[in-house]
């Protein structure tokens, strides 16, 4: 079973000319609202390519309109949602900016995300089959603490570190990778983590490695469109390619990678074909708009090889 512990949001996005800079305004004609948040992208994602029945989400939304369509996008997407628990704060709201090449700009607004607690999954039978897929829009302390048992019970943990949060402290990275199997960043945050430990790594692939010797976990690194790498605990190196495309919206395509990549490691495929898929798969997210819509099911998985 998949166990997603994450953050629901609504996103509220707006096509604009220029991503504005400090202190400037620009005009977008319109704005749509989707369906987001790491945790929840990243559930949606698995349930795709493993199925219905197969991901089970736990996390917070209020007791507003926003947080009953976020519970309903999960069922509609076959993701178990029995876990997630009503908070008094207003639901996570997401406000996007998307450029005209895809690219984005995005501020979290968190409500009811930093209410979640470890205490939510004490429902879930959390064992040796457990795939713990954890993000950085929940409060830390309580990620751990998820994870600690995830370990304890000799389940697999997979760790993105997004977004890399203000103040990320070398006592919190140092934890973070003792309980983490499975490092999925992007350059910068693979960059900013080694940093983090005192590591002065010159490029995001001597990152990679560093955090994966450290940790004793695989480090794997979304680079867009330079595809991913996977290093080792040992230090050996795969790569995958990206399939050459026209972004829309990149919004969620990491987050599209890290659920695939959960769905692949819960069906025991190699680490090579986990990459692989996983970067085909961000990529097809890559032309829809919205976090969630471009996510691929099964049967479009080969479709731009
Ligand atoms: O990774 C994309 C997601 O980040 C968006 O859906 C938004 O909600 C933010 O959490």
């Amino acid at each position: 079973m998949i166990l997603v512990f994450g953050s629901l949001n609504i996103d509220l996005v707006a096509q604009v000319p220029v991503i504005p800079g400090p202190g400037r305004t620009v005009l977008a004609p319109s704005y749509q609202t989707h369906f987001g948040g790491k945790g929840a992208n990243q559930a949606v994602a698995a349930a795709r390519i493993a199925g219905p029945g197969r991901v089970r989400m736990a996390g917070r939304v209020g007791r507003d309109g926003f947080g009953d369509s976020a519970i309903g996008n999960l069922g509609a997407n076959g993701v178990d949602s029995t876990l997630i628990v009503r908070s008094d704060e207003p639901t996570g709201c997401a406000f996007i900016t998307v450029d005209q090449a895809g690219e984005n700009a995005i501020t979290v607004a968190s409500g009811a995300n930093m209410t979640a607690s470890a205490g939510d999954l004490s429902a879930a039978l959390v064992n040796s089959g457990t795939i713990l897929v954890l993000q950085m829009e929940i409060p830390v302390a309580q990620a751990l603490e998820a994870a600690r048992r995830t370990a304890s019970a000799s389940g697999t943990v997979v760790w993105n570190l997004a977004p890399v949060p203000e103040k990320m402290t070398r006592r919190m990275v140092t934890e973070l990778l003792s309980v983490t199997d499975h490092l999925l960043v992007n350059e910068h945050e693979a960059l900013d983590a080694a940093a983090a430990i005192g590591l002065a790594s010159s490029d995001y692939e001597a990152a990679a490695a560093e955090l994966a010797r450290t940790g004793n976990l695989t480090c794997i690194v979304t680079a867009g469109a330079s595809g991913a790498l996977a290093v080792t605990a040992d230090g050996a190196r795969l790569r995958a390619p990206a399939p050459r495309i026209m972004p829309v919206d990149t919004t969620g395509a990491g987050d599209t990678f890290v659920g695939v990549f959960a769905a692949m490691l819960s069906e025991g495929e190699s680490l090579q074909r986990a990459l692989e898929v996983s970067c085909e798969a961000a990529a097809l997210k890559c032309l829809s708009a919205g976090a969630q819509a471009g996510m691929p099911r099964r049967s479009a998985i080969g479709s731009l090889a």
